[in-house]
């Protein structure tokens, strides 16, 4: 298979764990017989220094010719008091936009030999394995016009939504529930909003075409609470673009292993964007010490979402596990006994299974 990535590293980390990735990619490539190639360019404030903007034109015409994108991480204290639209952030979300990245899948699933380290206890977290599907290119973070009038004395931000808008992120949920464990919560907040009234309404009248599916409505306010309360309750939950951000926030440190988690955004032709759900970690950018998992487990999602590579996508996550079993980990995750290791060796012991384990089951293979 032939295919063209486009590496966007961003700030902070995100270039050293961009680094990991294409090393992980590199060696399945390598073992599947697969071309990928790799293109990289400048986004958020790497952007910002060199070309002053957060998302050059370049970038976005390379995304748009790529068959993905990676991203590693935008943002940093050196860009903070920049004026809005020349803020890292804006990068982000402006490619998220320009290729109408409508769906956000943040899967969340704890690491058994990590579980101690959740602020929950074991007994509540244990179990837990869910996706958040949120809408990622409408909503307050997209409405017109968000401004301040009458000499900053009234500020407007507006939430919109189109009906399509709605209806495809909920399709893109109720797909993904029936591929899981069949169930659905969607989450918004129907007794106050309009757009949640709409919203409810739609999934409503989506349901008949997923009888397979059991839905439920929480308010997001309940749903805050529930997934600390009783996280292994939820199997898909689907929602707005800020509820989203929100509810994805909280349940990724349900797991005590926030380096970790991966996500995907994709629009309606499969090409799609991945990238950790970790910030830039400014305060450890450059040490060597940041944990690569989280964006390595994003090249599996590609593999897996865009390129329908699933045993390749597999690979890379027994990978992952098997680091972990072995007690390796890096600073971010406390494990005891464990073995610290730096964002280099944590690669290696990755690269180095992807290999070995290939490698035997071929052996295997001619063997028999
Ligand atoms: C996220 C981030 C972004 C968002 C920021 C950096 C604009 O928090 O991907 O969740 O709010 O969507
Ligand atoms: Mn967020």
């Amino acid at each position: 298979m032939k295919k063209r990535i486009v590496l966007l590293p961003g700030d902070g980390i995100g270039k050293e764990v961009m680094e990991s990735a294409k090393e992980v990619l590199t060696a399945i490539a390598e073992e599947y017989n697969h071309t990928f190639s790799f293109e990289t360019h400048e986004i958020g404030g790497a952007a910002i220094d060199l070309y002053g903007t957060p998302l050059p034109d370049p970038t976005v015409e390379a995304c748009k010719q790529a068959d993905a994108v990676l991203l590693g991480a935008v943002g940093g204290p050196k860009w903070d008091q920049n004026l809005s639209h020349l803020r890292p952030e804006r990068g982000l979300l402006g490619i998220r936009k320009a290729l109408d990245l409508y769906a956000n899948l943040r899967p969340i699933k704890g690491f058994k030999n990590l579980l101690h380290a959740s602020p929950l206890k074991e007994e509540v977290v244990a179990g837990s394995d869910l996706l958040i599907v949120r809408e990622l290119t409408g909503g307050i973070y997209f409405g017109t016009p968000s401004e301040r009038r009458e000499n900053g004395q009234v500020v407007v931000d507006t939430l919109s939504y189109t009906r399509y808008e709605i209806e495809r992120i909920v399709d893109k949920a109720f797909q993904a529930a029936r591929s899981r464990r069949g169930r659905l919560a969607s989450v918004d907040k129907a007794n106050v909003l309009e757009s949640s009234k709409v919203w409810r309404e739609v999934v409503e009248e989506k349901k008949a075409q997923y009888p397979d599916v059991e839905v439920e409505h929480v308010l997001v306010d309940a749903a805050a609470m529930k997934l600390i309360t009783n996280p292994s309750h939820f199997d898909v939950i689907v929602t707005e673009n800020m509820f989203g951000d929100i509810l994805s926030d909280e349940a990724s440190v349900l797991t005590g292993s926030l380096g970790m988690l991966p996500s995907a955004s994709l629009n309606e032709s499969g090409v799609g964007l991945y990238e950790p759900v970790h910030g830039s970690a400014p305060d450890i950018a450059g040490k060597g010490i940041a944990n690569p998992t989280a964006m390595i487990l994003s090249a599996a999602l590609m593999l897996r979402y865009s390129f329908e590579l699933e045993e390749e996508a597999k690979l890379i996550e027994n990978a992952v596990q098997s680091a972990l079993d072995s007690g390796y980990h890096t600073a971010d995750l406390q494990v005891p006994n464990g073995r610290l290791v730096g964002t280099k060796v944590m690669t290696r012991l990755i690269v180095d299974y992807i290999k070995t384990q290939n490698a035997s089951k071929c052996i295997a293979s001619c063997y028999y």
